[in-house]
């Protein structure tokens, strides 16, 4: 039963940088609907390190450009990645006209970071390792100024409503338990990743893959969805999420050890600790499985600056009983990112009219198989503007009401629990033929108990399910795709679901 009907002429569901990067841009009425409160919540808040971006006098978005395609090992939309890295300095400037206070040196110019895979200095970050908080500071307080944009907070979004193969609206869940059917031509999923789907992970409680699954049940393109980004320093304690420990700390010279004291990366890769995301993580993994322990000191590079230079890791560790300005800190990799999506254009589009994805629910090919430190905020500034260009464009009178019936609201903590352990140890840093077998099977038959409803725990199964099947397809090893049973590197090439039926779709 719907309790409330709501018109917009757009609605955005997701309140992080690329939801609130198009409720900027986008006229008429919009209604920005976010599960968390406003201005709060998902991974944006969260971020460390900083923004990619092409403004430092020795860097050009060419070279941006080319760091990110060689991370990326050939899989990038090459006209994705010159969109991300040539129209960034402009989105970045703009960020700053509305607030954003990034860190700035002794003359007032932008302090340049340095992370894995950047040929140079070249993140803007904000309070040292607060960037996130900054930006959603200053947008959120930009959003607000928008009078054509209405904010539903504490309100889930489970379903989005298909009306002769365009998308007419979606159901939510209200902060009062009140079902709300929005009817709009156009929605914009902004939803976040899906790191919530692993039980190591980064993600806050919010990122848990629901943009992934609403699209994937009215048959929009799935695309590259096995390219999980495992991030090499997560702080080893009993906290989940497990706090990141910035790889901006491994930029300004700390070091990985094993337990032992001796590094180790420099014998595996020439950038030693600044290699790519995936090599790090992988020679991390490898030392734990073995039952041995990884460090992260910082205690020369960083030591009595860390309070000022990392205020954020600081009291992470801190919490954790830990002086990081002088001993190591134990860690291990940890779900992060996801480079898989929902397949879009250049501006945001999905395979299903009505219906755009930006950020990191997208797959707009801009990270390949493995996502290059801090491309993540930037490209949900680009393509939310771009997406919102196009809504703008196509802007359509509104749909009739397609009455929707929305399933019950199914709450299966256990299910979840499952979820998260089976992903971690089955789809995790190092997969196989039978791991992924055995998590697909297990995921169907969640997937049966819990078909008659919706809500997070049928989106977390429906997700888990996707990127595993993908995984067992993609028989080679790629970035951060590992196959312990095909280690080879095969053809290029980007893979898609079309229009998944997911009854059968195994
Ligand atoms: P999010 O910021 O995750 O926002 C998702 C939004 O959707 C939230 O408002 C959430 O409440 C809402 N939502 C989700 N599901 C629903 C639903 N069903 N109904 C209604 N609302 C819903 N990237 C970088 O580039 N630089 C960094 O320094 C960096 N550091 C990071 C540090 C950490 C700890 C983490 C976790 C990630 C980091 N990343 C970084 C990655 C980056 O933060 C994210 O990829 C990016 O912020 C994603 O933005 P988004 O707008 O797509 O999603
Ligand atoms: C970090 O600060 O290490 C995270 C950066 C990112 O995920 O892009």
């Amino acid at each position: 039963m719907i309790d409330r009907m709501i018109r917009a002429d757009a609605v955005i569901i997701g309140g992080g940088v690329a939801g609130l990067a198009t409720a900027l841009a986008t006229p008429g009425d919009v209604v920005l609907v976010s599960k968390s409160d406003f201005g709060h919540g998902g991974s944006t808040e969260w971020a460390q390190g900083g923004v990619a971006v092409a403004l430092a006098a020795d860097d050009s978005p060419q070279l941006h450009a080319s760091d990110t395609l060689r991370v990326g090992l050939g899989i990038n939309d090459q006209q994705a990645v010159q969109v991300l890295t040539s129209e960034g300095p402009r989105r970045v400037q703009e960020l700053i006209r509305h607030g954003a206070r990034f860190d700035r040196n002794a003359k007032g110019d932008l302090s340049f970071g340095r992370e894995a895979g950047h040929g140079l200095h070249r993140i803007v970050h904000a309070n040292g390792d607060a960037t996130g908080a900054e930006i959603m500071r200053a947008m959120s307080a930009a959003v607000a100024l928008r009078s054509n944009v209405t904010v539903h907070d504490q309100t889930y979004a489970f379903e989005l409503v298909l009306d002769s193969g365009r998308i007419v609206g979606a159901v939510a869940v209200g902060p009062e338990g009140e079902i709300i059917q929005y009817v709009t031509p156009s929605v914009v999923l902004a939803t976040g990743g899906i790191g919530r789907l692993y039980s190591r992970t980064t993600n806050p409680v919010e990122v848990t893959g629901a943009g992934l699954a609403m699209a994937a049940r009215v048959g929009a393109r799935l695309i590259d969805l096995e390219f999980v980004q495992f991030h090499p320093t997560a702080l080893v304690s009993d906290l989940d999420p497990m706090p990141l420990l910035t790889e901006a700390l491994r930029g300004a010279g700390a070091v990985l050890v094993d337990d032992q004291g001796s590094r180790f990366m420099a014998a595996i890769h020439r950038d030693a600790e600044l290699a790519p995301r995936d090599i790090v993580a992988r020679a991390t993994w490898s030392l734990l499985e073995a039952g041995r322990s990884v460090y992260l000191d910082a205690s020369e590079a960083v030591g009595s600056e860390f309070p000022d230079r990392f205020p954020t890791v600081f009291a992470a560790a801190q919490r954790a009983g830990l002086d990081p300005r002088v001993e190591p800190l134990p860690v291990s990799p940890a779900a992060h990112y996801h480079m898989g999506g929902v397949g879009v254009d250049l501006f945001g589009r999905s395979s299903i009219p009505g219906l755009w994805v930006v950020g990191e629910a997208a797959a707009t090919g801009v990270h390949g198989a493995n996502r290059l430190a801090s491309n993540s905020l930037l490209e949900g500034l680009v393509f939310g503007a771009r997406a919102a260009s196009s809504v703008t464009g196509s802007l359509l009178p509104a749909p009739r009401v397609v009455p929707a019936i929305p399933s019950p609201i199914v709450d299966a903590p256990g299910a979840v629990r499952e979820v998260r352990s089976l992903m971690w140890d089955r789809v995790g840093i190092v997969r196989d033929d039978s791991g992924l077998s055995c998590a697909i099977d297990r995921l169907d038959q969640l997937s049966r108990h819990l078909t008659s409803g919706s809500g997070e725990a049928a989106d977390m199964v429906l997700a888990a399910r996707l990127i595993a099947i993908s995984a067992r397809s993609r028989a080679e090893s790629r970035g951060a795709h590992f196959r312990r049973d095909f280690p080879a590197t095969g053809q290029p090439e980007r893979r898609a679901f079309d229009a998944p039926d997911l009854a059968t779709v195994a």
